[in-house]
């Protein structure tokens, strides 16, 4: 049996160039935390359990870490990235297996680079580091070779020139044995330029030990670290690559795919086609064959196969349409359910309804289900017709192959079949705007 294997994560650091009043570990990039998606990938890596450690300001992160049923730790007051693992130590109390060490703040790193990391440590390496090699090894910590085998970290702003020029560089992620990681720590001190207990300085001292030290390459966009909004971003546009390739590896069709929106649970189906300019905020599944035209924003809506979204569409919670249901332009559906070959096509609000199979829903159409205190359900019928510019006052039922009138206030329930309309009566006066256009030029010619 493999060994079990536990997770640090260390988001205790300052994150002071976020500018921000929330924890920067809690800042999203696709819908989702940054420090969610380190727990997702370690869920995703079959990490046994995990250990979150955390600033003592930052009570937003030890709820955020708790909710994904991980622990967290304390470091206070932070003394370095070593100082930092050591935090952690007593959360993990009798833990016998192996450690990865990962970064709330670097959110991309796949699941598949933990596990070779993991790997290569089964295979008798004692100490296996995530390296890297940025175009600008700038303020990274340089990694020291010898053969194949890594002999020391040194951190850019100690290294000499020469050291400098290295281009393989640490992400700070490691995988040890539990044991051996704390013994090392125990030994590493803050006799440096920074007074801080750096983790890299474990390599030497597990070299000198006797054992083996190792590194393993990822490519740069795995390990983009957030210190700031830029940062942010950039590292959003990083996970929007990767998602925008895993919908067309998938089958999806995209024309302008770098102008679409993913969230991290978007879930794209073979064959659906998506406009350019269409947002998907989280929580949206699209079926097979269903369009989505440019210019939609969607959040928690299933849409199925072979209905049509937009252009110009809003989706909101709850919003259900069936096979081959279609909303246009200008048209909002919350928590409503758009049954099968049902209709809503043109400037329509469509909030806490159901709208049969094969009801048209016509332009400008509007649900009040909202009195300023509660909420109703309007309830349409299989193969009702819904005039243009109705307005239903939920709770209101319109029962199947119901007729509503154009312009009609519909407040109460309209009979299967009936034809139901509230429009004032047309009055008609022959010849009067001919008369009073007449008297209104002889007034005015008389001033
Ligand atoms: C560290 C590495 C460096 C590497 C770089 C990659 C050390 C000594 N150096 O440098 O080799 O190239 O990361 O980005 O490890 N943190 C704590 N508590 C602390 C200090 C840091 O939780 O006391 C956390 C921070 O929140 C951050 C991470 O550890 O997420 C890295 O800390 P940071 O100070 O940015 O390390 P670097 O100096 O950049
Ligand atoms: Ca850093």
């Amino acid at each position: 049996m493999a060994r079990p294997v536990a997770a640090i994560i260390l988001a205790a650091g300052q994150s002071t160039r976020m500018k921000s009043a929330k924890s920067k570990v809690l800042h999203e990039i696709g819908g989702r935390s940054l420090l969610d998606h380190v727990l997702a990938t370690c869920a995703a890596a079959k990490i046994d359990r995990v250990v979150v450690v955390r600033s003592p300001e930052a009570a937003d992160v030890q709820a955020a870490a708790e909710r994904a049923g991980a622990a967290a730790a304390v470091q206070d007051p932070p003394l370095g990235t070593g100082h930092a693992v050591l935090a952690a130590k007593d959360a993990l109390e009798g833990f016998d297996g192996d450690v990865v060490i990962l970064y709330g703040d670097t959110p991309l790193i796949e699941p598949a680079t933990i596990e070779a990391m993991l790997e290569q440590r089964s295979a008798g390496t004692d100490i296996v580091m995530l390296g890297f090699r940025p175009e600008d090894p700038g303020p990274y910590g340089r990694m020291i070779m010898a053969g194949d085998k890594l002999a020391r970290i040194v951190e850019a702003h100690e290294a000499s020139e020469e050291e400098r020029k290295i281009n393989l560089v640490n992400s700070g992620v490691v995988v040890a044995d539990a044991k051996t990681l704390f013994e090392l720590l125990s030994n590493v001190t803050n006799n440096n330029a920074k007074g801080e207990f750096y983790l890299t300085d474990i390599v030497a001292l597990a070299n000198k030990a006797g054992k083996t030290c190792g590194v393993i390459e990822c490519p740069e966009d795995e390990v983009i670290g957030v210190n700031s909004k830029s940062e942010l971003a950039m590292a959003e546009a990083a996970l929007q690559r990767r998602l925008r390739a895993q919908a067309l590896d998938a089958g999806v069709t995209m024309i302008a795919p770098e102008t679409v929106f993913l969230s991290f649970d978007t879930e794209l189906s073979p064959d659906c086609i998506i406009g350019p300019n269409v947002v998907f905020a989280p929580g949206v599944s699209v079926g097979e064959g269903a369009e989505v035209r440019a210019f939609s924003h969607l959040e928690g809506a299933t849409v199925a196969a072979g209905a049509q979204v937009g252009p110009f569409a809003r989706l909101r919670p709850g919003a259900i349409l069936d096979r081959g249901a279609r909303v246009g332009n200008f048209v909002e559906v919350k928590k409503a359910h758009i049954e099968e070959g049902a209709k809503v096509n043109h400037l329509s609000y469509i909030g806490d309804a159901r709208v049969g199979a094969n009801a048209n829903v016509g332009a400008g159409v509007i649900t009040c289900n909202y009195d300023g205190f509660d909420k109703y359900l309007t309830d349409i019928g299989e193969g009702a017709f819904i005039g243009s510019n109705t307005s239903l006052i939920a709770p209101v039922v319109v029962e199947a192959g119901a007729y509503v009138g154009s312009g009609s206030v519909i407040t109460k329930k309209v009979e299967e079949d009936a034809l139901a309309l509230t429009r004032a009566e047309h009055k008609q006066l022959s010849g009067w705007a001919a008369k009073f256009r007449a008297r209104k030029q002889k007034e005015k010619s008389k001033d």
